[in-house]
């Protein structure tokens, strides 16, 4: 039979033992709890690729009078293309009437920088890439870009003339960050 000291010590045994197991279980909820936080916050920040394809710099100085580049934004194709005084003229001459989706040259160029035509390269009708931003293809019946697939025809503002396509090829949202630099998004 135990002598009442040896019950003291068993029931303070006890109570050490149930603290321990007590402050044991609180740090360890902590542990984990942090553990699940920390990649929940690494997912919320948008990582560098994908910050990186919200816009896209482009140097235009080395596109000539005449000249188109294909660029990308968004994996989405883009033309710069330099339009010459004689393809400004051509745009600024066509009535709004004769147009499908009217729009002036002006609307869809930066004021002082009418030559510049930024435009997305996905035809409005089905979404393939049209002609002619590269050198040597064809330009189509009005001089700005043709989709062969069937048959769409833009003018040298990019704006549908022709075919099947129901609206102008897409100005993206774009800004020019010095004279040879825009920036596309
Ligand atoms: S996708 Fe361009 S004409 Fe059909």
């Amino acid at each position: 039979m135990a002598s009442e000291s040896e019950a003291t010590a068993t029931i303070e045994d006890g109570v050490r033992r149930r603290d321990f197991i007590n402050i044991a279980a609180v740090s360890f909820a902590g542990v984990g709890a942090g553990a699940v936080v920390l990649p929940l916050v690494a997912q919320m920040n948008p990582s560098a690729d994908v910050l990186a394809l919200s816009s896209t710099e482009i140097d235009i100085s080395a596109i000539a009078s005449g000249q188109a580049i294909k660029t990308s934004w968004r994996k989405q194709p883009v033309f710069v293309r330099n339009l010459t005084p004689a393809e400004i003229e051509e745009a600024n001459r066509v009535p709004m009437g004769d147009l499908r989706d009217a729009e002036t040259l002006a609307d869809r160029t930066k004021p002082g920088k009418e030559n510049w035509l930024i435009t997305l390269g996905v035809c409005t009708h089905l979404g393939c890439v049209p002609l002619g931003a590269a050198e040597g293809e064809n330009r189509g019946d009005f001089g700005g870009y043709f989709c062969p697939c069937h048959g769409s025809h833009y003018d040298t503002a990019a704006r549908i003339r022709k075919g099947p396509a129901p609206t102008n090829l897409v100005v993206p949202p774009y800004d020019f960050t010095s004279d040879t630099v825009v920036t596309i998004g």
